[in-house]
């Protein structure tokens, strides 16, 4: 269990997290909020990038302030959000291998680990490539591989399927589900409300660093949404229309139809 509470945050003396409290356990969260919302920030105090100005953060009992950000790694995987400058090996193989190895894992098993992370995001075949001539949604599924390979107990991604197509998001989706299924908890940022109301079990909304609401995916799609710069998935704004109530998917839709 992740627990923050009471956590504020400033940067250069502008407060970005106004006392947030939330509790995080083995479910699909997603945290959403406009721009500059402080999603961000929130997510680096989960794993002890950054440390609270007050209040505190636990993981799993851990009082983040009291470990570092390499003990921290081994239960919270942090997928940033724009992962181009976090590659620093010279082959797609030994990026994802590095986190592994740095917890003491070799041989076969390294090789399955690796193997498995990068057929996760659909990069098999790209072991001896150089990070850096992959392409953009090629690297942000090579930062969800190399974060998967450690096998965190929780995950944090912060926008995962922004610049990726269609199909490569369709895997990070599989990938999510597979994830929550093993019992690892996701947190997952994200504008896209589509993604949200796929996958989400509990919503969180926050809203110039605090939290304005936090709930079921059918109490948020209730919100006015528009006031936070957020809209209504299409797929929900079809089933209102047709007076269907709240479904996820077109298949429940149908289904309600009849
Ligand atoms: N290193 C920093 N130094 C100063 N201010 C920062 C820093 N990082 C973020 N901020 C500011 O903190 C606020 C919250 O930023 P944050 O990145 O947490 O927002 P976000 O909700 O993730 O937004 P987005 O949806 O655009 O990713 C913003 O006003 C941002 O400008
Ligand atoms: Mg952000």
């Amino acid at each position: 269990m992740i627990v923050v509470e009471g956590l504020h945050f400033s940067y250069d003396g502008r407060e970005i997290l106004r006392g947030v409290d939330l509790t995080f356990g083995g479910e699909i969260l997603a945290l959403v909020g406009p721009n500059g919302s402080g999603k961000t920030t929130l997510a680096k105090h989960l794993n002890g990038l950054l440390k609270p100005v007050r209040g505190r953060v636990l993981v799993d009992g851990m009082d983040t302030r009291r470990h570092t950000v390499a003990e921290l790694s081994r239960k919270v995987g942090y997928v940033f959000q724009n992962p181009e400058h976090m590659f620093f090996e010279e082959t797609v193989f030994d990026e994802v291998a590095f986190g592994p190895k740095n917890l003491g894992i070799r041989g076969e098993e390294l090789e399955e680990r690796v193997r498995w992370a990068l057929q996760a995001v659909g990069l098999e075949g790209f072991e001896e490539r150089t990070p850096y001539s992959l392409s953009g949604g090629e690297k942000q599924r090579l930062a969800i591989a190399c974060v998967l390979a450690m096998k965190p107990k929780y995950l944090i991604l912060d926008e995962p399927t922004s610049g990726l197509d269609g199909k490569a998001e369709k895997s990070v989706v599989r990938t999510i589900r597979t994830l929550r299924e093993e019992g690892h908890g996701v947190l997952l940022i994200t504008h896209d409300m589509d993604l949200v109301l796929e996958l989400a079990e509990r919503v969180v909304l926050l809203f110039n660093g605090r939290e304005l609401f936090e709930g079921s995916v059918e109490e948020f799609f209730e919100l006015e949404l528009e006031e936070y710069s957020l809209e209504l998935p299409e797929l929900l704004e079809l089933a209102k229309g047709l007076g269907a109530g709240f479904v996820r998917s077109v298949e429940e839709l149908m289904e309600v139809l009849g």
